[in-house]
């Protein structure tokens, strides 16, 4: 009889978002003529943008004809895609990259997960609450965790509050920890991290030579200009430092996927007998071995974000949600809510009514407004009272669920 992985036993219902999901088809279907409106999964809606378009249609038809058509492409990216990140997304911010560091991929969500296979399972993982909610559950599916106690954390994870008590910016572990993962502009919270405050992650990691996992996949959502946009833009941050980027909300990738992660040459871990590793020739070596590239299509897709008139329209998709994001937390605040979030980030985090649990506000939300967030306490139990909002709607969608919001 073949056995399972009982790691996956130990996870905690459902992943958050399908489980919203049923909720939301379950109200619908006891409410056919109920129109609902969804702030809750962080999926765009605007349609990609012409210049991308254009090119991906060329490549479609290229695969068309017999002496453009491409097979298998490097299981890395094409270096056109390549060559086009290191410049725009690095060079320009004084960082420099080898082609071969980056790491052209399907989703930022599958290599923040896949990127664990190349750890070993006896790292101490610290991770922030509330979090995306991939972080732990990969740990958990990989066997760096115990049990999940009674507020749902497991046990071997470091887990680090951010709460409005500090800003959402989370404190230094107490303990020893081998692995962190920081995700800024932050999904859920919504906050940003600082220069100052990301130079004391990378100290930090590098005085405990741990490994921080830097997901910064809303980095384009940034508004205000001393904010780094990279972890790389830190002094030090390339010997203890992977990243994390996506296309999926930068350029409305969600349905296309294309992502891509960088792994630094000099970012070196440790064997059990206390041999140093590089790091970067582990992952190519688990990319290689389990990936086949993302699709020429969508590579040349995500180029074209790079072109001029590429990053205009994104930057214009971008402004739509974002003012998106102004309009929530204006109403909001006007409602008399605590919000957070919003002004560099496509999320919104707000505080829930006093003595209101987040699932209850979620139900309240469905049943009275018919409008869809998502619970804070599904991204880690110091979500708990608050609820995130994102800003991915439509703008006609926004302004009716904020009038809505009014009457509960
Ligand atoms: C979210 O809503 O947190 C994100 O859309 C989920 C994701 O990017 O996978």
């Amino acid at each position: 009889m073949a056995t399972i992985n009982e790691n996956f036993l130990k996870l905690q219902a459902g992943y958050l978002f399908p489980e919203i999901g049923r909720r939301m088809r379950a109200f619908q279907a006891q409410n056919p003529d109920a129109k609902i409106i969804s702030l809750g999964i962080g999926d765009v809606t605007q349609p990609l943008a012409p210049a991308i378009i254009e090119v991906m249609k060329k490549a479609v038809d290229e695969m068309g004809a017999a002496g453009s058509f491409r097979g298998y492409g490097p299981e890395q990216g094409y270096d056109f895609l390549v060559e086009a990140i290191i410049e725009n997304d690095y060079n320009s911010r004084g960082v420099d990259l080898e082609r071969s560091e980056v790491f052209v991929s399907d989703g930022a969500k599958c290599d923040t997960g896949n990127i664990l296979d190349i750890f070993g399972l006896d790292n101490v993982v610290a991770i922030t609450d509330p979090s995306y909610p991939v972080y732990v559950d990969s740990n958990v599916m990989a066997g760096r965790t115990g049990e999940a106690n009674e507020n749902g954390q497991f046990e071997k994870i470091v887990y680090m509050p951010c709460t409005a008590e500090n800003n959402f910016i989370p404190d230094l572990p107490r303990s020893h920890v081998d692995i962190i993962y920081l995700c800024f502009p932050n999904n859920p919270t919504g906050a940003v991290a600082t220069k100052e405050v990301l130079s004391k992650w990378v100290d930090f990691a590098r005085s405990s030579k741990a490994v921080v996992l830097f997901d910064a996949a809303y980095e384009a959502f940034i508004t205000e200009p001393d904010i780094p946009h990279s972890i790389y833009e830190i002094e030090g941050a390339k010997d203890v430092a992977i990243e994390f980027r996506s296309f999926s909300k930068t350029a409305g990738f969600t349905g296309v996927r294309c992502a891509f992660t960088v792994v630094p040459k000099q970012l070196k871990a440790d064997t059990s007998d206390g041999r140093q590793v590089e790091v970067n020739p582990l992952w190519h070596r688990r990319h290689c071995t389990k990936f086949n590239g993302a699709s020429y299509v969508s590579q040349a897709g995500a180029a074209a974000v790079y072109t001029p008139d590429g990053q205009k329209q994104c930057r214009q998709i971008i402004d739509i949600y974002m003012g998106n994001a102004v309009l929530i937390r204006e109403s909001l605040g006007r409602l008399g809510y605590e919000v957070y979030g919003g002004v560099n980030a496509p999320y919104l985090w707000m505080k829930t009514p006093k003595g209101v649990s987040s699932w209850e506000f979620f139900d309240r939300l469905l049943q009275k407004a018919n409008v869809v967030g998502t619970p804070g306490s599904g991204f880690g139990p110091s979500g708990e009272g608050y609820f995130r909002l994102t800003a991915f709607a439509t703008p006609d969608n926004v302004k009716e669920a904020m009038e809505r919001f009014a009457t509960v």
